[in-house]
């Protein structure tokens, strides 16, 4: 476990984190891509990145970017380097499943994307713990993520990948290698003050994400899970607004008691929501935070004003587990910055650098 910084560095950092950035190193990588319908039909990486690229997420030097992206892929490798081959070297153990979204009366109003004008759409949905390691009991890994592909009718499809904290660890993709590189660094029983205890006394924005981790929830489905960046989202008047995706379970979010969760089974949060969906669908809110001017849209360390309006977009049902997932989930790879009409990435640089080590990550894990 990692020992705290000395008193001047000390900041509230609930214990769950550091236990967890003592012994959760990041991923290993793989790359992205290929989807799904009730065939799960794989798409190719190259449509995938052409996708990304059309989203404008490449920056001007594309070169600059994928070595960005390899080194990203790099690092997170080496967090555990027993992964077998084949696996997500982050968020590895997850469970695939099906669902539906069907846009409520106010989505229209905001944006032109397909999906969002009320008709229901089937969804792909893959929950996970983050990290490297395939056997993480549930306790001990407190973000959970859950990726998720919108099928839409034209037979394209958009997606969103969101973890359960509402802010990002780091301010750029260099400072993510950096804070990786730290973890590496700082094995249990390393001296006091370790590398991962340096680098959170030097960084307030990872102070905060530290500090907004939760409690374990009862199941995936008593989480909220945040998209994190911003997107820019066109309604049919050619109005535009700057908005943060969110996702709100319908049963409130329900954390489990300290004791509770030490003594919780290690796959916990997948038993749920089976038991869950024995009983009927999983049902969440699909919203969207939207900004004012002087908003952040380029720092997805920094949260905007709990102030903020907030758009209900519809309901996500999850409806059923897919058979086989380990199989299921091999051809899915998700990827943040696609855009469609009335939908872009916004102005964050993590989508370009999240375009490429996505595609390095998923070359990686489907040679
Ligand atoms: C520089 C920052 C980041 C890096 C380097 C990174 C890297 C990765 C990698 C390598 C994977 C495995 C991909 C695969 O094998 O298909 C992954 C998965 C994932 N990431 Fe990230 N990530 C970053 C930021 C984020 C952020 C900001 C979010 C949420 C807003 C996020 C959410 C997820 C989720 C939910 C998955 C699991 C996808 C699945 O179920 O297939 N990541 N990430």
């Amino acid at each position: 476990m990692l020992q705290r910084p000395p008193a001047a560095a000390r900041v509230p950092i609930p214990q769950a984190a550091w236990t967890r950035l003592a012994r959760c190193p990041p991923h290993r990588p793989n790359a992205p891509y290929n989807l799904r319908s009730s065939t799960m039909i794989g798409r190719s990486l190259a449509l995938a990145l052409l996708m990304a690229a059309s989203a404008g997420g490449w920056p001007a030097d594309a070169q600059d970017n994928a070595q960005l992206g390899q080194r990203l892929f790099d690092v997170m490798s080496r967090n555990n380097p027993a992964l077998p081959p084949g696996r997500r070297v982050n968020h590895v153990k997850g469970e695939v499943f099906r669902g539906t979204f069907t846009a409520g009366p106010d989505a229209a109003g905001l944006s032109t994307a397909p999906h969002l004008q009320g008709a229901a759409v089937p969804m792909v949905i893959r929950f996970s713990d983050s990290g490297g390691f395939p056997a993480v009991p549930d306790r001990d890994e407190p973000v959970h993520g859950m990726a998720m592909t919108f099928l839409l009718p034209d037979g394209s499809s958009t997606d969103l990948m969101c973890i359960n904290v509402p802010v990002f660890v780091t301010a750029t993709p260099e400072e993510f290698i950096t804070f990786n590189e730290a973890l590496q660094a700082s094995p249990p029983g390393s001296a006091s003050p370790t590398a991962i205890q340096r680098f959170v006394a030097a960084h307030p924005e990872t102070q905060r994400f530290l500090a907004l981790l939760k409690p374990m929830p009862q199941g995936f489905g008593t989480a909220s899970y945040f998209a994190i960046h911003a997107y820019r989202m066109t309604n049919a008047a050619g109005e535009t607004h700057d908005v943060r995706w969110r996702i709100v379970p319908e049963a409130g979010e329900l954390t489990r008691r300290p004791e509770d969760a030490a003594a919780s089974p290690p796959n916990a949060l997948f038993e749920e929501m089976h038991d869950r969906l024995a009983r009927g669908p999983v049902a969440f809110r699909l919203q969207v935070q939207v900004a004012e001017p002087g908003d952040r849209t380029d720092n997805a360390t920094i949260a905007w004003p709990d102030s903020r309006r907030v758009v209900d977009l519809g309901q996500i049902l999850v409806t059923s587990a897919v058979a086989n997932s380990a199989e299921a989930e091999k051809p899915l790879g998700f990827l943040p910055g696609k855009a469609l009409p009335g939908l872009e990435p916004g102005s964050d640089p993590f989508f370009a650098a999240r375009a490429a080590v996505y595609a390095v990550a998923f070359r990686n894990r489907n040679p």
